[in-house]
């Protein structure tokens, strides 16, 4: 209520769900646990995530998942519903072996070697056929590896200008062209993470017109920053990295028009000191899962640039679909009491998340948890 009593500003919203988090558990629980990964979940108003297999050890067979789903199980009191995704290759290390994927279909949505591309094309058409078998989705993290150079931001004027070494577009859009075509031959699904270039948006628009299944995900960073943002501090260090202005206004394109299916967070956590070592040293990777919503609804609905219709589409319905599908099984449902009219300003020592790079500290938004 405010002060004249009023209650219109209060909005029950649907459970948002991510299809893209990272929860260290097991292995590296000094950067986040199931547990500290739900419960910013929960802050954020999320009803489920989906957590990403780079992990030690990696859920490439039933008993290194095993491990996870327990951690999972213990969390259960925090009220959100978290998902493996099972690895694509043995021990995620992007050999010639792929995961005991028959093995770990029942319990995760799909399979995924994110955080690294899978380099090799006679591998990932062999991930294709086996995941298209078991009714499973290629969940991919595009990235050509012989395009890398050892850069670590966009290959762009921030990296000219501050000599730094760049990531080029073509490391996403080059690998995805390949999948795209391997797509096309194997039938697979396939969900690719993270999209950040402008010719991703282009390709995944050319897929979808050709009837492909074929869905994507972009996260709140790459729709509200480019490079022109980068400060010289590790909490803008993310992979894919913040790219040109021309990659942002395609991408919000491809939200407006459809050929961005979702808004996933990539909630990345790092230690504190593995994010201090500025942009060349830090670790790559972003805490998102608590400034999610609020960022979206502050800075691309309030302004008209998108409808809150479409946000909650991406953000909660369309991804709910797409795991349920996956899954073959509904979701629980939660929802959240929300106060539009409220105001915050992100302050990363307040998250429930061990994580607290974010390139959002100190920004003013609207929307917080009633
Ligand atoms: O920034 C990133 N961090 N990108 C990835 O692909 C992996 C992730 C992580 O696990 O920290």
């Amino acid at each position: 209520m405010d002060r004249q009593g009023r209650t219109e500003h209060l909005r029950r919203l649907p459970g948002f769900v991510d299809l893209h988090v990272h929860f260290r558990e097991p292995g590296f629980s000094y950067k986040e646990t199931i547990r500290t990964g739900a419960r910013a979940a929960a802050r954020g108003g999320y009803a489920a995530v989906c957590a990403m297999p780079n992990l030690n050890p990696p859920p490439d067979a039933l008993d290194h998942l095993r491990m996870q789903l327990e951690r999972i199980e213990a969390a259960r009191g925090e009220g959100v519903e978290i998902i493996p995704v099972g690895a694509i290759t043995k021990g995620q290390a992007g050999g010639g072996e792929l995961s005991d994927m028959p093995a770990l279909a029942p319990y995760v949505c799909g399979f995924s070697d994110d955080g690294r591309g899978i380099q090799d094309e006679a591998l990932m058409r062999r991930a294709m056929q086996t995941a298209k078998a078991l009714g499973k989705p290629i969940i991919s993290h595009c990235e050509d590896q012989s395009l890398l150079r050892g850069g670590y931001v966009h290959e762009g004027s921030y990296a000219r200008a501050h000599g730094h070494r760049g990531i080029c577009s073509e490391s996403e859009w080059g690998q995805l062209k390949r999948d795209l075509a391997l797509v096309e031959e194997t039938g697979c699904a396939y969900h690719m993470c993270h999209v950040s270039t402008k010719e991703s948006v282009a390709l995944l628009r050319g897929a979808k017109r050709k009837n492909l299944p074929v869905t994507c995900e972009t996260a709140p960073h790459y729709l509200l920053l480019t490079e022109d943002d980068l400060q010289e501090d590790g909490r803008f260090k993310m992979n894919p990295p913040l790219r040109a202005e021309g990659d942002r206004a395609a991408l919000l394109a491809g939200v407006l028009d459809g050929t961005i299916d979702c808004i996933a967070t990539d909630h990345a956590p790092h230690a504190r000191e593995e994010k201090s070592r500025g942009l060349a040293g830090s670790a790559f990777g972003i805490v998102g899962l608590e400034t999610a919503f609020p960022l979206l609804y502050t800075y691309l609905v309030l302004p008209g640039k998108l409808s809150m219709e479409r946000l909650l589409e991406l953000m909660s319905y369309r991804p709910r679909k797409l795991l349920e599908c996956w899954l073959g099984r509904s979701l629980a449902t939660r929802e959240y009491l929300w106060d539009l009219a409220g105001h915050n300003t992100i302050d990363p020592e307040t998250f429930a998340s061990l994580g607290r790079a974010t390139p959002f500290a100190g920004w003013e938004v609207c929307a917080v948890p009633a």
